[in-house]
């Protein structure tokens, strides 16, 4: 399987003499030479910082699984060694979380020690509720301490987590209870966004009532900022449960489970309304991110990392929670915005206050910072002296935001690639085996474990430089999703069948002469807004199902802040009289009830007829183009050119473009 390995995708040591160099001689070139040689031996090597129960049989069967599988025969448990194991090691008087909260006021910090108590007794409460391993559990929930407990408490009993980021409706939330059809669901009575409290508990109402599959219970967290009405018989108070448990002196033990169950499951969007859900492992998932804490990130045991996303999402599951806790790192769990709470400064404060050593964000934070103050004065107030390196993904890092950071923080930015599929980067600047040369725009190499090529349609190889669909070599690596939650057939319809012998990204763009990569687009409907994923075909579901709409579309166009936001064109039925700015409006608020204010989707335009070629398709890409004023050439294929006029036009009417 691993004799494909070619060693032109190998970035050999003379990358090391372009662009900006940042240290004298990087080990990456081995280590990637290492890998492609001996890829069961790489891993098995980095398996070994991992505690496991049983030892793996097989550190790849091939025979296994869809494309394979690691560590097969191998038994574990992720919350041991992201907990218990700290403790036995002597950690447990170290911090583990440092819950950092500007919008409640509050400052916690929580020890290995601590963090163990909480696993053990929610453990208990879960197991209470009948969850046992192989349950799926959701979790609904704000930035607090409660939810990564929640998170490890499920690892511990070997029940299979759903995080679902709480800026869905509860439509998509509703979905997600379908799909994998927890027996309980944990949520809190509200969030806090900025200024302004979201209550999730009615919400989760509406999911549950939309709902086909009904959980058998819901454990609320109520929170002071918004106390919940709760369900007699269905809905329990975390905080008396938990009374209940700590009186009773209830525990839960690690349960072992096979390196190949499910750890959990994220949902992500595709390119039609139905979310896909992302299995995780468990073995693979711990030594892939065990590596990458000191080869990709340089943190080591025992220092303060900061990982700036929210827990819904893959980032935060991989670099909130698991990644420096499996690591024996302090993390800090921050519920609060890079600006507004209180300002543009709040980034530096706690990078100085917690003394982080590197911080983990997407370019819109710092996109938002630089445009609230864009000559960092607010960062002159704190002492960053032990901040060493900025990391920036979810979207690509433009130039000149990494530039601008670069300049204000005087420490190495570095833009790394990755999917919620992948569970940890793709390609990136391995900073901990010495950093190698940034290249603006460029994510940079691959890691260990990914062998990227650049295909066209026909799959055939592409030269250097020249854009096409990104794809990696199977197997993929540990961490990466073995498959989507009881949906084997779409995996190998959305990810394998294109591309024979690939896992197809979705991702298109280039590498150049030294292996650098560049992602520079999707090739599918999925839009980026502000390092968040969405469907476009999702949207479009929702502006289609408005009775007066008889034709839709929506696209991504340019935002200074968020990088992309979407756009809906809408195309009324015949014979509606109701003026078109209050259907707008309701366009607005339809997709923002169905899928969520998540997808910024504040931009509705009603316009007479869309573009299309002769063959019916609508000219997605040059409405794009006029939207973000970009150069546009005349489609040979159009069927009417005059309507690009009307686009403009209707653009304009907007502000637009
Ligand atoms: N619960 C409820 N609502 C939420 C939410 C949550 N957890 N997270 C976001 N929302 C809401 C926001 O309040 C906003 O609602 P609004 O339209 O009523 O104002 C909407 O969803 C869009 O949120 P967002 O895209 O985050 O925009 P914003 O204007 O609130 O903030 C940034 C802009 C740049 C400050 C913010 O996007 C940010 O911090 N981004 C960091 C990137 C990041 O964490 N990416 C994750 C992947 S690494
Ligand atoms: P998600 O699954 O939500 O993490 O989103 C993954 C998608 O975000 C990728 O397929 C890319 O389109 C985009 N993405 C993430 N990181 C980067 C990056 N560093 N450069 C370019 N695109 C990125």
């Amino acid at each position: 399987m691993f004799t494909h390995v070619r060693q032109d995708t190998i970035a050999g040591k003379d990358v090391l003499s372009r662009g900006t160099p940042m240290t004298a001689a990087s080990r990456y070139p081995d280590i990637y030479a290492r890998w492609a040689r001996d890829p069961e031996g790489f891993w098995g090597e980095a398996a070994s910082a991992i505690d496991w129960i049983e030892k793996p049989k097989k550190i790849f069967d091939k025979d296994a699984g869809i494309y394979g599988r690691w560590f097969t025969g191998g038994t574990c448990n992720t919350c041991w060694n992201a907990v218990d194991r700290q403790v036995a090691a002597g950690r447990g008087q170290q911090a583990a979380i440092i819950y950092d909260s500007p919008v409640t006021n509050t400052k916690q910090t929580f020890t290995y020690g601590r963090l163990l108590s909480e696993v053990q007794i929610l453990g208990a409460m879960l197991h209470d509720f009948g969850v046992r391993k192989g349950d799926t559990v959701i979790l609904y929930v704000p930035m607090v301490p409660e939810a990564v407990f929640a998170m490890l408490a499920c690892a511990r009993i070997g029940a299979i987590h759903s995080v679902v980021f709480g800026g869905f409706a509860p439509k998509e939330l509703a979905t997600r209870i379908n799909d994998c059809k927890p027996k309980l669901i944990l949520s809190a009575s509200c969030g806090i966004e900025g200024a302004r409290v979201i209550a999730y508990k009615p919400l989760l109402d509406e999911a549950i009532e939309l709902a086909e599959h009904k959980p058998e219970a819901c454990l609320i967290l109520q929170r002071p900022q918004a106390e919940a009405r709760m369900i007699d018989g269905r809905d329990h108070d975390w905080r008396r449960v938990w009374e209940h448990a700590v009186n009773y002196a209830k525990t839960s033990e690690c349960v072992p489970v096979a390196a190949t169950d499910p750890l959990y499951i994220l949902y992500t969007s595709g390119t039609t309304g139905i979310p896909k859900g992302v299995v995780r492992d468990n073995g693979g998932h711990m030594v892939a991110l065990k590596w990458s804490m000191k080869n990709l990130y340089n943190v080591d045991p025992g220092e303060v990392w900061w990982c700036a996303s929210d827990i819904g999402w893959v980032v935060g599951h991989s670099y909130i929670v698991y990644g420096p806790l499996l690591h024996g790192a302090t993390t800090i769990l921050y519920e609060g915005k890079p600006v507004g709470t209180p300002d543009a400064g709040a980034f530096w404060r706690v990078c100085a206050e917690h003394k982080a050593v590197s911080l983990f964000t997407a370019p819109t934070a710092f996109r938002a910072i630089r445009k609230e103050d864009p000559d960092a004065k607010l960062l002159k107030q704190h002492d960053l002296s032990k901040f060493r390196t900025l990391f920036l993904a979810g979207e690509r890092a433009d130039p000149p935001t990494i530039q601008w950071a670069e300049e204000v923080l005087k420490v190495p930015v570095i833009d790394h690639w990755w999917q919620t599929e992948t569970g940890w980067c793709i390609a990136g600047n391995p900073v901990g085996l010495g950093a190698l040369p940034v290249k603006y725009g460029s994510a940079c190499v691959p890691m260990p474990g990914y062998e990227i090529d650049v295909v066209d349609e026909a799959c055939h190889k592409v030269p250097a430089n020249k854009i096409g669909s990104i794809v990696i070599k199977l197997p993929m690596p540990p961490g990466a999703f073995p498959t989507l939650w009881q949906d084997d057939k779409r995996f190998r319809e959305a990810y394998l069948d294109e591309f024979p012998g690939y896992y197809k990204t979705a991702d298109a763009g280039y590498r150049d002469d030294d292996g650098y990569v560049y992602v520079m687009s999707r090739t599918d409907d999925i839009i980026n807004v502000a390092g968040h994923r969405l469907s476009t075909g999702g949207m479009e579901e929702v502006l289609a199902s408005h009775p007066d709409v008889a034709e839709c579309a929506v696209l991504g166009i340019k935002d200074d802040m968020k990088g992309e936001v979407p756009c809906g064109f809408i195309v009324l039925k015949s014979g509606v009289t109701k003026p078109p700015i209050e259907i707008e409006k309701e366009i607005v608020q339809l997709v923002r009830d169905k899928i969520g204010p998540v997808a910024s989707f504040k931009l509705a335009i009603t316009v007479a007829r869309l573009p299309k070629t002769r063959s019916g398709k609508i000219l997605r890409g040059t409405i794009k183009k006029i939207a973000d004023g970009d150069q546009w050439t005349m489609p040979a294929t159009i069927d009417d050119p005059a309507i690009l006029g009307e686009i403009g036009d209707a653009l304009k009417g907007k502000g637009v473009g």
